[in-house]
C-alpha cells in the first residue's frame, strides 16, 4: 500500500529578511500549489526516486548525500535508525515553481517526511516534523529563519519570531492577493548573505531598518487580525495593510534585494489599483504580491502579466 502527503506552497507577507535577524514575519500558506510524495514498497532492491520535475530517476545511493530530496531520506533513516534500508519507490511531483520563494523545498521535505514516517510507521507529530525540516533547510540555505518549514507543515497563517513557539493568526477579514512570478530563479541563500555583509559592515543601520521592518509586521497583524466590525471599513483595513506592503518593498529595496523585474511588477499592480505591493520571500526574483480588491484581480493578473511575469496567481487569504 502507498502512503501519501500533500504540503503546500507559501507566501512570506511581511518581514522576510528582517526575520532572519529575530523581528517578526508574518507568512501564508498557498494551496493551488503543492507538493506530493508517494512512498510504497518496491519489488526491485534499492530506494528509487521519481521526480519527473526536475528530471530525477535514480537509486538513492547513486545521488550526492548533500542531495537536497536524497538528504531528506539520508536524515530520515537515519533518526529513526531504520535498518536494513527498506526498498522503497518514491514519488515526488511539485506544481510549486522552484527557488521562487513559494517554499518548494520546504514543501517537497515536509511531504516526503510525513510519507516516509507513515509508511515506515514512525509516526511524527507536527513539531517533529517542523524540527526536522528545519534541519534540512539549514543543510541547504545557510541561516535560515525557519519560517518556510514552520508555514509548511502547520498550513495556516503564521506570525513567526526566529526560536519562539509558533503563533498562527486569525484573520478578520478575507483578503486577495495576487502573486506575480517574474520568473528568474534566485537562490535566497545569495540575497540572505548579502544582506548579512550589509549588516556586519554597519549593524546600527541595519538593526534599525530591521526594526522598521518588524513595526510593519506587528501592525499588518494586527490590521489582519482586526475583523470589519472594529474597522470604519474593509477598504480602511486594505488601505492600511496596502500601505505597510508598499512601506515594506522599499525597506526591502533598501536591503538591496529587490530587482528590476520585481520592482516593474510592483509598480504594474500599483498602477492597476493594486492598494500595495511588494517582492516576497528571498527577492533578486521570484515572487511579489499585491493586495487587491477581489474584483480587480483579474485586470492587475492580467496588468502583470504585461509587464513581463511569467505566471501570476490570485489567493484568498481567510
Ligand atoms: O525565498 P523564501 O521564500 O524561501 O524566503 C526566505 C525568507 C528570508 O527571510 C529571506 C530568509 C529566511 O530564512 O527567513
Amino acid at each position: 500500500m502507498a502512503s501519501r502527503s500533500t504540503s503546500p506552497g507559501k507566501i512570506i507577507l511581511f518581514g522576510e529578511h528582517a526575520v532572519v535577524y529575530g523581528r517578526p514575519a508574518l507568512a501564508i500558506p498557498v494551496t493551488q500549489v503543492h507538493a506530493d510524495v508517494e512512498v510504497s514498497d518496491s519489488s526491485r532492491a534499492g530506494i528509487w526516486i521519481q521526480a519527473p520535475d526536475v528530471n530525477l530517476h535514480a537509486e538513492l545511493n547513486t545521488l550526492p548525500s548533500d542531495h537536497p530530496i536524497a538528504s531528506v531520506i539520508h536524515n530520515f533513516l537515519f533518526l529513526w535508525r531504520v535498518s536494513p534500508f527498506p526498498n522503497l519507490e518514491i514519488k515526488i511531483s511539485s506544481t510549486i515553481p522552484v527557488a521562487s520563494g513559494l517554499g518548494s523545498g520546504a514543501a517537497v521535505t515536509v511531504a516526503l517526511t510525513r510519507a516516509l514516517a507513515s509508511h515506515l510507521d514512525h509516526p511524527m507529530t507536527d513539531e517533529q516534523v517542523n524540527a526536522f525540516a528545519y534541519e534540512i533547510e539549514k543543510l541547504h540555505h545557510g541561516t535560515p529563519s525557519g519560517i518556510d518549514n514552520t508555514v509548511v507543515t502547520y498550513a495556516k497563517p503564521v506570525y513567526f519570531i526566529k526560536g519562539q513557539p509558533i503563533e498562527i493568526f486569525k484573520v478578520g477579514a478575507p483578503f486577495t492577493i495576487v502573486i506575480g512570478d517574474t520568473g528568474i530563479s534566485a537562490p535566497t541563500k545569495e540575497s540572505v548573505g548579502d544582506v548579512r555583509k550589509l549588516w556586519e559592515a554597519d549593524k546600527t543601520k541595519w538593526e534599525s531598518v530591521f526594526d522598521k521592518v518588524g513595526r510593519i509586521a506587528n501592525k499588518a497583524k494586527e490590521a489582519i487580525e482586526s475583523d470589519s466590525t472594529t474597522l470604519e471599513s474593509d477598504s480602511l483595513l486594505s488601505n492600511t495593510l496596502g500601505e505597510l506592503m508598499n512601506e515594506n518593498h522599499a525597506l526591502l529595496q533598501e536591503m538591496t534585494v529587490s530587482s528590476p523585474e520585481l520592482d516593474r511588477l510592483v509598480s504594474a499592480a500599483r498602477n492597476e489599483g493594486a492598494m500595495g505591493a511588494k517582492l516576497s520571500g528571498g527577492g533578486r526574483g521570484g515572487n511579489m504580491i499585491a493586495l487587491v480588491e477581489p474584483e480587480r484581480a483579474e485586470e492587475v493578473s492580467s496588468a502583470l502579466m504585461a509587464a513581463g511575469a511569467k505566471r501570476t496567481l490570485i489567493t484568498m487569504v481567510s
